[in-house]
């Protein structure tokens, strides 16, 4: 860990949105209680976590211990109480005036509405977790989740909650090879799919891929797979094995008892792109989980019983799980849920929802606002000022840095400049928001994430774990343990300590990202310092992709890099040689195309490379390390200047020209 860490030019223009804010019992008033807070969650920390797991959770059998740090870095929170997750998502809101709230505006790629209330969610997850456990599955039996943006996926979320049976959600763009390793990784019996999805127009088939992906490992435990009807389209169908979803649910009885868990039983596992080549199982907690994405929907966001919030974000990914599928429901929120893309049938479609449900707080990411900034420069029509966007009070980002330019149009023509708009930094291993303003508290600096929330005590150290000075980047580390916390790696309890908790950094959480403090002690994100690379707020592992574009017969050796791209942030370029001879040009479009296709197939659509340039050899050292900091130059169209002399085969990138 000796990456060096450029410094990076500080904004300092301060925003403070004025307005009142909605107060509710939790939320932190101003920057007086924050710091209080802060201070209190420093000086007794198991007091402090206890009174929220009391006060946020409903118990089954309540704690006593709140932390047990005997065997670090695998930290137990509240291990000896019992609760279950879907009873304090949804039992709760039946007798706390809830019931007949709406808990789901569901919205359809083609623009259907349907609405359902916190009684009938209840009632239809019942009826499902009754006909998945009268199939006889039971708590600890793993299931893959593989469906479209739907009130189905949360139906099918919470009602393995009930019954804990652990899952694993796969966002529906990853290939059926994905699909395949993350079934065997976690030895899953079970997987509820949909017959197809709908996204900007197109259908795009997802039971075929599970189908595909069960006949790749036929040594698989898979007993069934239920199919959620999205469509009138034909699927191939094996009766023995597929059950619809909506036959499994009718004749059921309206009620199920939950079934109480341990703190720490698994809620899910989220895989995750590292920085070798198997993605890894994130393994997050059922009482701890919940308790810090309940608590930070609630300061983070200000939820009041009003609101109605949308998270763009997917359920494949982490923020789906905690801003929508979880965190939402558990403070009875009215929430809306979007089946298809910010650009269909126009790039209008956000504002629209927003304006016609009458969103009050929005959370999307800089990858969408970027390419929403594009459309509204070439098409007026779908600008922002077109629509009513006065319910807003609040706005969020999350995935990748923001960057000032991008935070300013977001500020003034979404949030019209009275809206606060929170820039949350966090990770999936974290389970929830960790470093973010209070809306309406934090002064907002264009670009930074602010402040960590009380209890994360996060700072930014040098390889040997110190603390740097203001001003200067080094690794964003957490120092303490935290409720949400990632668990460990399913299957790899070694890569978990390796990955976060490297023997150097004296114990500290190693978040894999390059920070600053600046010197009125706001945090500054300056990107990943592993070989990860964020593509539209999507993590993808560089060494997971080169592993996919070996195995292709025609590629003989593969490197993966980042570079800058306007819309996406980051883009993939892959550098290759061939098996064969070196093609005519560097960029070959026949060869190019289908390695892209391949990628595609092997992982998903989401990580075929942008760019693909065939080299004769890769640079090397003498030992055989491929030197990809001269590939990263050359990809983002930079020269080099550097000493190159211990460098093999540089000839070979030297003498092409790239423009991309
Ligand atoms: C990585 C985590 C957190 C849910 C979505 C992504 C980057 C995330 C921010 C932010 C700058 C950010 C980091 C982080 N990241 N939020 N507000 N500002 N960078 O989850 O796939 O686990 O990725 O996304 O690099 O490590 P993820």
């Amino acid at each position: 860990m000796s990456k060096d860490i450029q410094s990076y030019l500080l904004g300092d223009k301060i925003f403070q949105p004025d307005y009142n804010i909605k107060k509710n019992n939790y939320f932190i008033k101003d920057l007086h209680a924050y710091e209080s807070l802060c201070l209190e969650s420093k000086l007794d920390p198991e007091e402090f976590w206890k009174k929220y797991a009391i006060g946020f959770l409903t118990w089954h059998k309540l704690f006593t211990k709140v932390l047990d740090e005997s065997n670090p870095p695998f930290y137990k929170w509240f291990s000896d109480g019992e609760l279950n997750v879907s009873v304090n998502c949804l039992d709760v809101n039946l007798t706390n005036g809830n019931a007949n709230k709406v808990a789901i505006i569901f919205e359809s790629d083609d623009g259907q509405i349907e609405k359902i209330s916190y009684r009938e969610l209840f009632v239809r997850v019942c009826k499902f977790a009754n006909g998945i456990s009268k199939l006889g599955y039971k708590t600890g039996d793993k299931c893959i989740i593989y469906m479209p943006m739907s009130i189905e996926v949360i139906i099918a979320m919470q009602a393995c909650a009930r019954l804990g049976i652990i899952i694993s959600v796969v966002f529906g763009g990853f290939s059926s090879k994905s699909l395949q390793e993350r079934i065997t990784d976690i030895d899953a019996s079970l997987i509820i799919t949909a017959d197809y999805q709908k996204r900007g127009g197109k259908i795009i088939p997802l039971k075929d891929a599970v189908d595909e992906a069960l006949s790749i490992d036929t040594s698989n435990k898979i007993r069934n797979v239920i199919v959620y009807k999205r469509t009138d389209k034909d699927i191939n169908w094996f009766s023995s094995r597929d059950i619809w979803m909506f036959d499994l649910e009718s004749n059921q009885d309206e009620y199920i008892d939950p079934v109480f868990v341990n703190s720490e039983h698994p809620l899910f596992i989220l895989y995750t792109s590292g920085s070798t080549g198997k993605p890894k199982g994130i393994q997050h907690s059922s009482a701890g989980y919940l308790l810090w994405a309940k608590m930070t929907m609630n300061w983070t966001f200000n939820a009041n019983p009003t609101d109605v919030f949308w998270c763009t974000a997917d359920v494949g990914w982490i923020t789906g799980h905690s801003y929508i599928a979880y965190a939402p429901l558990s403070l009875g929120m009215t929430q809306v849920i979007f089946e298809g893309i910010p650009t269909y049938p126009n790039s209008g479609r956000f504002w629209e929802m927003i304006d016609s449900h009458k969103v009050t707080i929005f959370y999307t990411a800089p990858t969408a606002i970027r390419s929403l900034v594009k459309s509204s420069d070439l098409n007026k029509e779908v600008h922002p000022n077109n629509f009513d966007l006065h319910s807003l009070r609040i706005i969020g980002s999350v995935g990748e840095p923001i960057s000032p330019e991008t935070w300013l149009w977001y500020y003034t023509n979404v949030g019209k400049n009275k809206c606060s708009l929170v820039d949350t930094w966090w990770q999936t291993e974290t389970g929830g928001h960790m470093i973010t303003p209070i809306p309406g508290v934090t002064p907002l600096k264009p670009g930074s994430c602010s402040f960590p929330l009380p209890g994360i005590q996060a700072s930014v150290v040098d390889e040997l774990g110190d603390e740097v000075s203001p001003g200067k980047g080094g690794f964003l580390v957490i120092k303490k343990p935290w409720p949400g916390m990632i668990r460990n790696i399913w299957n790899d309890s070694e890569r978990f300590k390796n990955s976060y908790f490297p023997d150097e950094l004296k114990g500290y959480y190693l978040a894999g990202d390059g920070a600053q403090i600046d010197s009125d002690n706001y945090f500054w994100i300056l990107g990943r310092i592993d070989d990860v690379l964020n593509v539209s707020g999507h993590r993808l592992g560089t060494m997971e992709i080169e592993a996919a574009l070996v195995a292709h017969k025609l590629v003989s050796e593969a490197a993966v890099v980042g570079r800058p791209d306007a819309t996406t942030g980051e883009a993939v370029v892959a550098f290759i040689v061939l098996k064969g001879k070196y093609p005519e040009k560097h960029e070959d479009l026949e060869i190019a195309k289908e390695l892209r296709n391949w990628v595609s197939q092997e992982i998903g659509p989401i990580a075929k490379p942008k760019d693909i340039v065939f080299l004769e050899n890769l640079p090397k050292t003498r030992s055989g390390k491929i030197v990809r900091r001269l590939l990263r130059l050359k990809a983002s169209g930079q020269s080099i200047t550097q000493d190159v002399s211990t460098v093999d085969n540089i000839s070979s990138i030297e003498k092409i020209s790239i423009s991309f």
